[in-house]
């Protein structure tokens, strides 16, 4: 492991828009990030519905599939298991200081809401918490009832970023990547990782609002 590398810690659970975990993942491998990636039992379910990627439960074997499926050689992945307590995630001592949850589940957002660390990602998420690290929740469901909202509040209060997976339209999306590439550049911005991924409203964007002036 290479000790200077910037490091940061990737939750990847059961809600759909695992092409918004693949899209993350590559861009903070390419920005040379080392990732500490943790996936829960429904994430694997959902990564194969959605893209076909059957990953094996073995860490290593998984790591080879998803480098390959990115076609990425740069920065570093670590695939964790779930139960794999002696990992860097799994203490203040060596936790990176930010970390990602992308997609979110509502049950992981209630595990994570409620401190209750039953697996490695969970107990990533509470270290990131009691360090006072940056956490980044992206949940995706539809409608929201009480309980999830409740949780978002409480953690929001905590200083966590509740970042719904919900793509803008103003940015004229030619396709499902654009429109996931949005939501991954503001995950980014708020990690101050640099990309190309969109543009910039006001600055580049050539939109124009038509006023009254
Ligand atoms: C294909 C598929 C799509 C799902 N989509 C969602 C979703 O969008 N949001 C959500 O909160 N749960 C969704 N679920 C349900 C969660 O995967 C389920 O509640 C699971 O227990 C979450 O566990 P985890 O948080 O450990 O990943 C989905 C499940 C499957 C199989």
């Amino acid at each position: 492991m290479k000790q200077q590398m910037k490091s940061i810690s990737l939750g990847w659970t059961g809600a759909s828009g695992a092409p918004y975990g693949l899209t993350l993942l590559k861009c903070l491998l390419e920005a040379d990030y080392r990732v500490f990636l943790m996936i829960s039992s429904a994430a694997r379910v959902v990564l194969a519905t959605e893209q076909g990627l059957k990953l094996s439960a073995n860490p290593a074997q998984a790591t080879s599939q998803i480098l390959t499926y990115l076609g990425c050689e740069r920065g570093e992945l670590v695939v964790l298991g779930k139960d794999q307590w002696f990992s860097p995630p799994a203490s203040g001592s060596a936790a990176p200081k930010q970390m990602v949850v992308c997609p979110c589940s509502t049950g992981s957002l209630a595990a994570i809401a409620s401190g209750m660390s039953n697996n490695l990602l969970e107990r990533a998420a509470d270290v990131i918490l009691k360090e006072r690290g940056q956490l980044i929740l992206v949940p995706r469901e539809m409608p929201f009832n009480s309980i999830h909202l409740e949780h978002m509040l409480k953690l929001t209060n905590m200083g966590t970023v509740i970042m719904p997976a919900s793509p803008g339209f103003y940015h004229d999306p030619k396709s499902i990547q654009d429109l996931v590439n949005f939501v991954v550049a503001r995950i980014l911005d708020h990690l101050g990782v640099d990309h190309v991924l969109s543009q910039r409203w006001g600055y580049d964007s050539g939109i124009e609002a038509e006023t009254d002036n």
